[in-house]
């Protein structure tokens, strides 16, 4: 099958390379030369672990092409994939639909053939008939088919997401855009994996309900967190203890400093202006929104505590940048709202993380960062863990105490156990559990 995505971001790019290796021809367009340039050098644009490899093996089996030029790859694409960015808009919080509207306008001008427009990029329910609406005005006699289908893919372990899924969703009620986007899909059916079809503004649907109840999920164990360091409680093993229930399950149950990321908060955000709009408030998730906000700023005033007071003329060490590991993504993290207003209280911040620094450098001016961890906390008055990649989860303490001139570290991500780092002579301070002395 001919496959066309426009957007070649970190979804357009990834479900790109992952058509192409299930045998499909694909062209992923970016308007961004510049991305375009580097993965025709063979170098991913982005920081996202396998993906080179899955791209340069199906650039070299012929699969897989990248252009500035939609026009020809939309001509010749059985099925045209959405994967363009919808950020909230600043004011009311809503998706911004400018670019999903721009590429629907360009496929219109394009579409030769029947052709499946699928979205992928997160919409709000109803865009896709926006949309439709688009495509039908500029080529009435056009033959094509919106679909919904969103994308689960998670940062950070994407291929494995888009080719082993826990379901596929297909929002369409047009039957052979359905036996296109099946097609499409059967390698995935060796694996069992669930291909739900549902109409499309139920797609829509599913996608945002699926955001919001995990960033409630996470905002939930973060609120018990605080009951937790309240009460002299261990949120580790309340999670635990919730989780082993079924019921409950034990995922998206680790406390720390508030989500962040290109989705979450933009995704719930969203919702909570659609239901506002269509006259049901989402006041769950308008709630999780607010506590969210004010978990970032409480991180502030953590650091500040643990710091004894004032971070003023103190020497930060900060493990971490990204919103999560193992991805180069900045967007939303928690270090976007905490590191400025540490630096504006007067601490001078050095950072180190493995992926992001490049990104670091446009988006936090006022921090220099290292090239390791042991450069990074080397003179510092504190370390703070604020991203739990797997290297920060073994680094020699003994090395790490030795280079800082006090032996205090405060891990927002809870990666070390405090009976351990007490031993060890750190002062320690995490999320939902007792802060420890050296032993
Ligand atoms: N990043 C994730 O983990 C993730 C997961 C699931 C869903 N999503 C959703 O997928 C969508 C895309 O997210 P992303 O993270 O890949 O965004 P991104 O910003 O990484 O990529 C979007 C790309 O689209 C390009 N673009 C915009 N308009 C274009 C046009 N008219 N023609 C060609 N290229 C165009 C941009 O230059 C950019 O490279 C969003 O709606 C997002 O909510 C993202």
């Amino acid at each position: 099958m001919h496959v066309t995505m426009i957007g070649t971001g970190y979804v357009g790019l990834v479900s790109g390379a992952c058509f192409a290796d299930f045998g499909n021809q694909v062209i992923c367009v970016d308007k961004d030369a510049g991305k375009i340039d580097q993965l025709r050098q063979g170098k991913s644009p982005i920081f996202e672990p396998l993906l080179e490899a899955l791209i340069a093996r199906n650039v070299e089996g012929g699969r897989l092409s990248f252009s500035t030029e939609a026009g020809p790859a939309i001509r010749s694409a059985d099925a045209v994939f959405i994967a363009v960015g919808t950020p909230s808009r600043r004011g009311d919080g809503f998706a911004d639909l400018s670019f999903v509207y721009d590429a629907a306008r360009e496929i219109a001008a394009e579409l030769d053939g029947f052709t499946v427009i699928a979205t992928k990029s997160t919409v709000p329910v109803g865009t896709g008939d926006e949309v439709d609406a688009i495509v039908r005005q500029l080529r009435p006699e056009g033959e094509f088919a919106v679909v919904s289908n969103p994308e689960f893919l998670r940062e950070g372990a994407a291929i494995e997401d888009f080719k082993h899924p826990d379901r596929v969703v297909v929002g369409t009620e047009d039957e052979r855009a359905r036996r296109l986007m099946a097609e499409l899909y059967r390698p995935l059916y060796i694996n069992e994996t669930p291909v739900l079809f549902t109409s499309r503004r139920t797609a829509e649907l599913i996608k945002y309900a699926a955001n919001a109840f995990l960033a409630t999920k996470i905002t939930f164990i973060n609120e018990m967190a605080e009951l937790c360091e309240k009460v002299g409680g261990n949120v580790q093993e309340v999670a635990r203890g919730m989780g082993l229930d079924r019921r409950i399950g034990s995922k998206f149950l680790h406390a720390g400093p508030g989500f962040g990321g290109s989705c979450f908060p933009k995704d719930a955000s969203a919702l909570a202006t659609i239901g506002q709009r269509h006259g049901a408030p989402m006041r769950i998730v308008e709630t999780v929104i607010g506590v969210n906000n004010s978990r970032k700023a409480a991180m502030v005033q953590k650091i500040i505590t643990a710091c004894d007071g004032s971070v003023r003329g103190k020497r930060l060490a900060v493990l971490g940048l990204a919103f999560k590991p193992n991805t180069d993504d900045m967007r939303e993290a928690p270090s976007l709202s905490i590191l400025p207003v540490l630096a504006a209280e007067g601490a001078q911040i050095c950072a180190y993380d493995p992926a992001a620094t490049a990104e670091a450098h446009r988006l936090l001016p006022e921090i220099t960062t290292a090239a390791d961890p042991y450069a990074c906390v080397d003179g510092a008055d504190a370390v703070i863990i604020l991203t739990e990649w797997d290297q920060f989860r073994a680094l020699d303490l003994d090395r790490v105490k030795s280079a800082l001139r006090k032996p205090l570290l405060v891990d927002l991500r809870n990666v070390y156990r405090p009976e351990e780092m007490a031993a060890r002579g750190f002062t320690y301070v995490s999320i939902g559990r007792p802060d420890c002395k050296p032993a």
